[in-house]
């Protein structure tokens, strides 16, 4: 059995961490596709560092670009890899275009695929996140569902329960593996923070690429670091930073934007702060393992266990509402149970990675040199 494990952006790195450990410790044969989708050191390389992780054996540099035009990038380079090293499945991890790229190679090679995150629905279809989930879910062969509630998302859109293992998220893993690690780095005191403060990211296409919505945040963040005299503190994800040149959006001294930081910097900004507002997946489940309360920033979320547990509130962008969920969420504590697993998802996986399963369920015959499946 070789594995081929496609990823291409930061949370896929930090999430996918943990299932190529696994492969290591069980001698799992694998190698790392990388889309080139994220490339600044900041978004890509640092975690390969700071994580341990092996260099990709491919990189395919994609870059920026259009949804059609990256995708295709990609489609064309994963299957130009994927024909020539012949892998017997290929594991990809959350939403992105490298996901569905990657899948999308893949099932059409009659490689089987393997979706860790299984099952997440936002049911906004403007979201392109949205768009990749649905088409990776029903591209896999084998559904790594985070939750029940993922896992019954699948059922009812008919995927059959033989393909689904709910494992809980890998998030659980690398946060257990690293906070310990992450506890004794010096980052406030590197950062010069010497005070209370909120911490924020905001990057999501359908917010900063949108004026009125990006700039609605920008003022529910002024008026609640003005209401509780708390500073904000934005590391700055690149599509946002170029957004705000773009719009001419003016920040006050209230909000300290600094560039994205390292994943045990950003552990350590998360537990030590007073309360995180953000627009990203992974900060909605890390808050809730690490018990920080969290504002989401969006109409809706493919993380509702992260509601019905309390550690968690839509506000949207308008700035009244932000000022209001996060007054709501100060005083609403900090005590609920984690919905996302208890830190053990990739051994699940490679489990089911190692009994075969992925690889000789269906026969495989060969065409010009490439494996096509019968079912
Ligand atoms: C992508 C994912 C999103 C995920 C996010 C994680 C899709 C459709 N979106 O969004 O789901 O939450 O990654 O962070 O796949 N840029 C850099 N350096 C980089 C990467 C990007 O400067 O290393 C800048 C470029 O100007 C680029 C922009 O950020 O145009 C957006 O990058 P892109 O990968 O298209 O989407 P993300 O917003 O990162
Ligand atoms: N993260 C980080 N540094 C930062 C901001 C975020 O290491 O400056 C990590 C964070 O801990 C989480 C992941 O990046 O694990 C989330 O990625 P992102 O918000 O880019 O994507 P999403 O989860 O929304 O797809």
């Amino acid at each position: 059995m070789n594995f081929a494990i496609i990823l291409g952006t930061r949370p896929e790195i930090i999430k996918m961490s943990p299932v190529i450990r696994e492969c290591e410790r069980k001698h799992i044969e694998h190698f790392i596709l990388h889309t080139g989708q994220h490339y600044s050191y900041n978004m890509d390389m640092v975690f390969f560092e700071q994580l341990g992780l092996p260099d990709a054996k491919y990189n395919l540099d994609v870059g920026s670009g259009a949804h059609g035009e990256q995708t295709g990038k990609m489609l064309e380079g994963i299957e130009k890899v994927l024909m020539m090293e012949k892998p017997d499945a290929v594991l990809v991890q959350g939403d992105t275009n490298t996901v569905l790229a990657g899948a999308l190679a893949a099932v059409k090679l009659g490689i089987k695929v393997g979706h860790v995150e299984a099952g997440l629905r936002s049911y906004d279809r403007r979201m392109p996140e949205e768009i990749n989930r649905v088409l990776a879910d029903h591209s896999s062969d084998y559904l790594f569902a985070p939750t029940e509630k993922s896992k019954n998302i699948l059922l009812h859109e008919g995927i059959p329960e033989s393909r689904i293992f709910v494992t809980g998220n890998t998030i659980v893993d690398a946060v257990h593996q690293n906070l310990k690690i992450a506890k004794e780095k010096n980052t406030l005191n590197e950062l010069d923070i010497k005070q209370d403060y909120f911490l924020v990211t905001a990057h999501r296409q359908e917010n900063v690429d949108d004026p009125v919505r990006f700039t609605g945040i920008i003022a529910g963040l002024e008026r609640l670091s003005q209401e509780f005299n708390i500073p904000v503190i934005y590391p700055i994800h690149p599509r946002s930073r170029k957004r705000i040149q773009e719009f001419g959006i003016k920040i006050n001294g209230s909000i300290i934007l600094i560039d994205p930081v390292d994943f045990l910097d950003f552990l350590q900004l998360e537990s030590n702060a007073r309360l995180v507002l953000t627009d990203s997946g992974g900060v909605q489940e890390e808050t809730c393992i690490l018990g920080v309360p969290c504002v989401t920033l969006r109409d809706n979320t493919e993380r509702p266990e992260t509601i019905e547990v309390g550690s968690n509130v839509l506000a949207g962008t308008e700035p009244g509402n932000i000022v209001e969920c996060a007054r709501d969420m100060l005083e609403r504590g900090n005590k609920w149970n984690n919905p996302f697993g208890d830190g053990k998802a990739a051994e699940r996986i490679g489990r089911v990675i190692k009994s075969g399963g992925m690889g000789d369920e269906r026969k495989v015959i060969q065409y010009n040199g490439m494996r096509i499946r019968r079912d």
